[in-house]
């Protein structure tokens, strides 16, 4: 009788893209009653990052997977599984991004799909890795969270305009025999009672295409900025308690914690109720502003090509967004260190 060895998910490698044009909050202060103090103070963001008019999510995507992928040493042939988390796909309906990812970067003939969580996107997409790799379904899949925000931005809404960004982040996870390069642990939950909270109204069944929905801009992205701050707060907090505890993990034993960078206030208040010290927590919000499925993929790129992100370092990732979605994960980095 042959007994089957468990297999697990390993993070193997990351990557991301950020498109080259960049918006200061000095070129905001041109657009919208609006100051660079204000924007500094209230979200900590100093600038973010903008596509090109002809640079879409699935080619920000698809530099962030073959970056991903050549990390990984494994050959395009060897990928089985595409997810990308996105809320500003190339199209609203159909096809995919991740089946237009998968033709750029000459993937054939393998399962693609989105996975529309917004800025929980990339940590929903890990669970799902995890649950294909983990069940003996798939060997390798690609994880992208790409987003080209500022498609869905309303540029004369300073209380919107100020927060988002573009880029992408993807990292392959991979089956492997040693329990020790497997995640950890995994948490994704919704609350769909919030649904108002962040919203885009347009396009969709609700408000098809009209001359209503350009008139009245139902295209762009809605927040209620601040209930949806106090509840980032407290979910995300209560999120990492758990997972902290039901794995018997001290919060000074985290050497990374990742969380979504919406807001250097929401960090910095997640942080010290965690107790988190300054050096354990990633911080790009400055630079990318919100990029939302792409935002934690793009920090855990940051801190691996700055050498801080060592094989076999523990991550804490920790997430929220529209839906209303939040996600938590602890898992190790088993690719090579830079
Ligand atoms: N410049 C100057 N003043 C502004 C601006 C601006 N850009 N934006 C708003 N204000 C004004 C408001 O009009 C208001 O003025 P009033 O008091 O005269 O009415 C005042 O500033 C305070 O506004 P608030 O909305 O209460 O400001 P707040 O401190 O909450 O900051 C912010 C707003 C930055 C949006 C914050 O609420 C936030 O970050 N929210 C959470 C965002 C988030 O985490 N989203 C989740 C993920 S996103 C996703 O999933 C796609």
């Amino acid at each position: 009788m042959s007994v089957t060895q468990p297999v697990y998910a390993a993070f193997r490698a990351i990557g991301a893209y950020v498109p080259q044009k960049i918006l200061s909050n000095a070129d905001l202060e041109k657009m919208v009653d609006t100051s660079d103090e204000w924007i500094t103070k209230r979200t900590g963001i100093k600038e973010r990052h903008i596509a090109a008019d002809n640079e879409f999510t699935s080619d920000m995507g698809a530099k962030a997977a073959a970056l991903a992928i050549k990390r990984s040493g494994l050959e395009k042939e060897e990928i089985d599984l595409v997810v990308c988390a996105t809320v500003t796909p190339d199209y609203f309906n159909m096809p995919s991004t991740a089946c237009i990812i998968s033709d750029k970067l000459g993937i054939k003939n393998v399962q693609a799909f989105d996975i529309s969580a917004a800025c929980s996107g990339f940590v929903y997409g890990l669970s799902v890795a995890k649950a294909f790799v983990e069940s003996g379904m798939r060997k390798n899949v690609l994880v992208i969270g790409a987003e080209k925000f500022s498609s869905i931005v309303d540029y004369t809404d300073r209380s919107t305009c100020i927060l988002f960004g573009d880029g992408a982040g993807a990292a392959v996870i991979s089956a492997t025999k040693n329990k020790e390069e497997g995640f950890v642990d995994i948490h994704a939950s919704a609350d769909g009672a919030y649904a108002d909270f962040l919203v885009t109204p347009a396009p969709g069944s609700r408000n098809p295409v009209s001359q209503k929905v350009l008139d009245e801009g139902l295209q762009y992205v809605q927040m209620k900025g601040n209930e949806t701050f106090k509840l980032a707060v407290k979910t995300l907090t209560k999120d990492v308690k758990e997972i902290l505890e039901k794995n018997n993990i001290r919060s000074e034993e985290i050497p990374h914690f990742i969380p979504h960078q919406a807001n250097y206030r929401i960090i910095k208040a997640v942080g010290d109720a965690l107790k988190m010290r300054e050096d354990q927590v990633a911080l790009t919000v400055h630079k990318y502003g919100n990029t939302s499925a792409a935002s934690i993929p793009m920090a855990i790129n940051d801190l691996w090509e700055s050498g801080k992100l060592k094989k076999g370092e523990l991550m804490l990732l920790d997430t929220f967004g529209g839906g209303l979605t939040w996600a938590s994960a602890l898992l190790p980095f088993s690719g090579e260190s830079v």
